[in-house]
Order: C-alpha cells, then sequence, then structure tokens
C-alpha cells in the first residue's frame, strides 16, 4: 500500500512517499481504507520536534531517539471497513467510519490502518463526505473537553483565542450551543469565517489590544497556548475560569465522538476545511500548516475515487422521502416512536426507516428519537419521489 513515511525529523521534506506492506487486522481489530486524513497541528511538531526543551529527552524517548519509530504520521481519517478481525461485533465490512488514532500510533498517512473495535473509532456523520468526517475527531472533542472542564453554562461570556483553528472554530460552535456569548479573538483574515460560526462577537489581535478591553469574562478558552497571562488575568471576571491548550492531556473519550457526530447530523455543527491536498502532495501541506495560520482543517485526500462522496446529502428546505438507516433491529416498544414512517427490518440485522418528511424540523424530531435509542444512525438519505408521489402533488 501507499504511506507517507518520516525518513527523520526535520522540514516537510522527511515526508516521502513510498509502498510498503498492508496491515493485517487481529482478532480484536478492524482494517480501514483510508479515505481522507489531515494534516494537524500535532503532526507539525512530531515531524519538526518541536518540544519545549523540558520535554526534549522524554519525548525522544517515546518518539525515537534518532530517527521516528512511528515513521506514519496521522491522527484523524475517515475511512471504510474492509475486513474485521472474528471476535469484532461492532463494526461490520462496509461500515463507513471515522476515527482518532492519538492514542493508536498514529499512521494514518496511508491507504489502510488496523485499529481495535474498542479505539476512538465510530460510525461516521452520515451527512458528511470522507473529507469533513476526517477533519472532526480531534479537533472537536478536543475543544469539547476543554469547554467543559471550564464548565461551561448557559449566558455565560467566553472569550475564544484562537478562534479561527481547527479547535477554535468547533469551540465558537460549541460554546454556541451551550448557550454561551462568545468573542473569538483572530487575524484579520479570518474574521468573517468566525462570525459566520456565530461568535457573536469578533476582536482583531493584530488591531486591538486585548489588555486595553473594559469587558471581562466568565470563561476564556486559548486554542493557541499563546495569550499572556498578563492579559488572560486582566480579562477574566472574578471567580471566572482560564482553560488553555497548554496544559491539556491526551485523554479521549467516545462519548463524546458521538455527541459531536450528533450535532453534527443535526447541522449544529460544522466543519471549516481551509484547503484539500491529495497524498502526494503531503509535503506542500505540512508547508503550508507550519506557517501557522490554517483557517480550521487541511484535509488529505487518500483515495481520490471515493472521498468526495457523501454518504447522503438530504435536502431539508423542501418535503421528500428520507430513509434513515438504524444498527440494530428496533425494538416493538420503541416502534410507537415512529408511527407514520414505514419500519423495515432489515435480515443483515439493521433497520430502515422510510417516511414522508415536511420539514427540517420534522426530520430533528426523528433524528433526536433515533439518538434517544442510543444506536447508531448509518444513514440518512433523500430519495427521489416516484411518478406516482409526484403527481399526488399536481
Ligand atoms: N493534546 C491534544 O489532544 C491536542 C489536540 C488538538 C490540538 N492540540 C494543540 O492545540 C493547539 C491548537 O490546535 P489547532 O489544531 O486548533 O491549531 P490551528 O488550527 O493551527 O489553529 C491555530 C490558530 O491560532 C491562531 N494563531 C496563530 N498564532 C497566533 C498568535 N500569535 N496569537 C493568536 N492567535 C494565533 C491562528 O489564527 P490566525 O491565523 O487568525 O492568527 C490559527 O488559526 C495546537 O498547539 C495543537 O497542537 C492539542
Amino acid at each position: 500500500m501507499k504511506a507517507i513515511v518520516a525518513t527523520d525529523y526535520g522540514g516537510p521534506e522527511v515526508l516521502q512517499l513510498k509502498e510498503i506492506e498492508k496491515p493485517t487486522p487481529k482478532d480484536n481489530e478492524i482494517l480501514i481504507k483510508v479515505h481522507a486524513t489531515t494534516v494537524t497541528m500535532g503532526d507539525f511538531r512530531m515531524r519538526s520536534f518541536t518540544v519545549p526543551p523540558l520535554f526534549w529527552l522524554p519525548a525522544r524517548i517515546t518518539l525515537g531517539f534518532t530517527k521516528p519509530k512511528q515513521p506514519i504520521y496521522g491522527m484523524e481519517l475517515a475511512g471504510e471497513v474492509e475486513s474485521v478481525g472474528k471476535d469484532v461485533t461492532r463494526f461490520k465490512v462496509g461500515d463507513q467510519v471515522f476515527a482518532s488514532t492519538l492514542t493508536e500510533n498514529f499512521g494514518t498517512y496511508a491507504e489502510y490502518k488496523c485499529l481495535p473495535e474498542q479505539a476512538m473509532v465510530a460510525i461516521k456523520p452520515s451527512n458528511m463526505t470522507y473529507e469533513e468526517a476526517a477533519a472532526v475527531p480531534i479537533g472537536a472533542t478536543t475543544a469539547l473537553r476543554l469547554l467543559r472542564k471550564g464548565n461551561i453554562q448557559h449566558g455565560q461570556k467566553i472569550l475564544i483565542y484562537g478562534a479561527s483553528g481547527s479547535v477554535g472554530t468547533y469551540a465558537i460552535q460549541l460554546a454556541r450551543h451551550f448557550g454561551a456569548e462568545v468573542t473569538g479573538v483572530c487575524s484579520t483574515a479570518h474574521l468573517d469565517i468566525v462570525k459566520s460560526l456565530g461568535a457573536d462577537h469578533v476582536i482583531d489581535y493584530t488591531k486591538e489590544d486585548l489588555s486595553s478591553r473594559e469587558e471581562r469574562y466568565d470563561i476564556v478558552f486559548d486554542t493557541v497556548g499563546k495569550l499572556p497571562k498578563s492579559i488572560s488575568s486582566k480579562i477574566l471576571a472574578p471567580n471566572a475560569t482560564f482553560v488553555t491548550m497548554a496544559r491539556m492531556d491526551s485523554k479521549e473519550s467516545m462519548k463524546n465522538l458521538i455527541f459531536i457526530r450528533e450535532l453534527i447530523e443535526t447541522g449544529e455543527i460544522k466543519v471549516v476545511i481551509d484547503r484539500c491536498y491529495p497524498l502526494e502532495d503531503m509535503v506542500e501541506a505540512h508547508r503550508y500548516v507550519d506557517a501557522g495560520h490554517k483557517q480550521g482543517n487541511v484535509v488529505i485526500t487518500v483515495n481520490k475515487r471515493m472521498s468526495s462522496k457523501r454518504s447522503s446529502q438530504p435536502d431539508i428546505d423542501r418535503p421528500g422521502i428520507y430513509q434513515i438507516r438504524i444498527k440494530g433491529h428496533l425494538s416493538r416498544q420503541r416502534m410507537d416512536w415512529f408511527e407514520g414512517l414505514i419500519i423495515t427490518l432489515e435480515d443483515n440485522g439493521d433497520t430502515l426507516l422510510t417516511g414522508t418528511v415536511i420539514d427540517q424540523a420534522a426530520l430533528h424530531v426523528i433524528l433526536k428519537k433515533v439518538r434517544d435509542l442510543g444506536v447508531p444512525l448509518l444513514s440518512l438519505n433523500s430519495v427521489e419521489p416516484g411518478p406516482q408521489h409526484t403527481s399526488d402533488h399536481k
């Protein structure tokens, strides 16, 4: 299989396209055909070995003393399950998944990646392309964890420093979801995107000195780890909270990934993609990320044929027939929840819900019920009305 291999620590040119052996899944693993991955600030740090002086030795021992122990970087993926080990129960061949490999030895800059079924891997959002889904797991769950660490509450004022990056763009949308009043801080070029994601106020840090602001905030979230303490302590309200990426662990939670997926499927969270490169242009993609000013996410298309396909792209601005596929057979007791829809218990163990949805609100009600079932939503498709249906509306 094709993979991008780091031959040394250093500039983007240490990354080389090579042919290596395709992995085989163990009994508890799934083999994923990777359709898309990302280039994150974390990848840049690993490649260039940019670590604080105090961590130099422990980081070299962990990552490899003279050259990288794990030469295939990449922390996020979206792709399709190609095969499963004999003990796997959560996934089946053909499932479309997205995952973080932060605690699974990275390795997504490749055509295939094996992951234990208990890793941070889940069915991908049904309304996203592989490129979009690949850019979700790390940025979005990190933003969520930090907002929860700050104990974000409805009505609070939050300032997000570094609002235009991967973590920042998710933090804005999540803070709005939790009912906070959001102020986003970024450079001039990114003011529009930060506003469009729902920030109530934007501050251009190249033009305004934050320390001279009168306003006080209940939470200050520094997504870059660069906000001087002299400024953060000045703009915090009494008993307020400061959360920063500079003091951040790498604990991940599947519950958080599922929570994010649900917000994506109901349209509350969107992904911002700055640039998309083919696998072969990894060096270029790293050069761009190295500059430190990407907007949202930089995505790598690994498998060109598949990646731009959305598994479903419902047009919810007009009434139509929808098909929602969920994992597992719906129990008799829960069938009442979906009155008015045709319920098909399929031979492969999934349930198909089919029916007319009149508007976005009605679709959200159905999706909320699916969420309450606590089972994965596998796909959501808008079905073209047949001739009979069309004539009904004439
Ligand atoms: N430990 C973990 O699990 C974990 C997970 C995710 C991220 N992280 C870390 O969190 C940090 C943020 O990640 P990210 O993916 O959001 O990075 P990113 O996408 O590169 O975003 C960083 C943003 O910071 C802004 N910025 C750059 N220099 C700035 C400065 N001097 N002052 C103010 N803003 C500045 C840039 O916006 P402008 O262009 O508008 O200036 C950029 O959009 C990185 O250090 C990353 O390694 C850690």
